[in-house]
């Protein structure tokens, strides 16, 4: 909770909340892929440090913060629009965290109810429970009128996860430390990928331990490649394909092999190059064109390998209050 003595009201008596005059807001914000993906040996807290540059992709939750039933006062619940599997709706749920968070951090005892639209693939590697729990601070922010700044929250998103800071401010942008320090990256153009995900989700530190096995002797991680910060400052996918790099890909496939066979039907149908987005298993596949990423849906749909394949642009922006 390194956090706390940084937001005003936090550390003494819990101050008398100043609620917003709202009764719900909305809050959009995206998932991720990562371009690149550099990691180095495990601290004594067993977390790696990273490089890693994020994209945001046009994959978005939707989470809306609605005023508590007078009889629920206090309470921080979770609603899902639809049911969505391996998506937990009690105290776990990373949303639900985050607005606790909050409500510790700031005193404030309102209780919201929290509507979760999902459309990011959950334990897929793309940081959609991060992206939740992004949308959950700025809404609740808004609707209890607590009024953290950005810098604040995204203090409170780095506490919640490594990957929670990096939806807050969308677009792309490299990652140091555990991958929540960020600084902006400069990227033209827009990028079409294709999203294959699998029925079945990776568990993130599952995937860290293999890496650790498969890669004893890791060290600092590595810098971003020039090539790659040229590639999107030149908003060329084709040198942005050669310049992908996923350090956890050998770990996500030595789990599952048969991630390598979707990476070989989305290369054979015209991606320039597929990767394992994060710790996995989604594949991200990014193509040179709208009509060569139907291309390659088609071919991945066909395949009978993948649950879904989708269809994404990017770049796109952070979260942001849209009603
Ligand atoms: O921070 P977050 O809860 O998203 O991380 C999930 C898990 O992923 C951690 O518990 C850790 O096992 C692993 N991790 C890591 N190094 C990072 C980020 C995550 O080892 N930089």
């Amino acid at each position: 909770m390194s956090s706390l003595h940084a937001v005003p009201g936090a550390g003494g008596a819990p101050r008398p909340p100043r609620s917003g005059s709202s009764t719900q807001v909305r809050v959009e914000a995206p998932g991720k892929v990562n371009l690149f993906l550099s990691v180095g040996a495990p601290a004594a807290d067993g977390y790696h440090p990273l490089t890693t540059v994020f994209q945001a992709v046009r994959l978005i939750e939707t989470v809306t913060a609605r005023r508590q039933a007078a009889d629920l006062h206090g309470a921080i619940t979770l609603t899902l629009e639809e049911p969505y599997a391996g998506v937990p709706t009690n105290a776990a749920n990373l949303a639900v965290r985050a607005a606790t968070l909050l409500a510790q951090t700031t005193g404030v005892g309102d209780g919201v109810d929290l509507l979760l639209r999902k459309r990011v693939p959950a334990a897929g590697g793309m940081a959609g429970g991060s992206a939740d729990a992004a949308a959950a601070l700025l809404a609740c922010n808004a609707l209890w009128g607590t009024g953290l700044s950005q810098a604040e929250l995204a203090g409170l998103a780095a506490e919640l996860g490594a990957d929670v800071p990096f939806p807050l401010v969308g677009a792309t942008a490299v990652g140091h430390g555990r991958g929540d320090r960020l600084t902006p990256l400069m990227a033209r153009g827009t990028y079409h990928w294709v999203f294959a995900t699998s029925a079945q989700g990776l568990s993130t530190p599952a995937v860290f331990r293999r890496f650790d096995e498969l890669v004893p002797g890791a060290t600092a991680p590595a810098d971003v490649p020039a090539a790659l910060t040229a590639a999107l400052r030149d908003g060329d996918p084709f040198s942005l394909a050669d310049a992908l790099h996923n350090d956890l890909q050998a770990a996500a496939l030595d789990l599952r092999p048969q991630l390598a066979d979707i990476i070989a039907a989305a290369e054979s149908a015209g991606a320039l190059r597929a990767i394992v987005s994060g710790s996995g298993p989604t594949i991200a596949a990014l193509a040179p064109d709208p009509a060569a990423a139907m291309r390659v849906a088609n071919a991945l749909t066909a395949s009978g390998l993948v649950a879904q394949a989708l269809r994404v642009d990017a770049p796109v922006a952070g979260a942001r209050v849209v009603g």
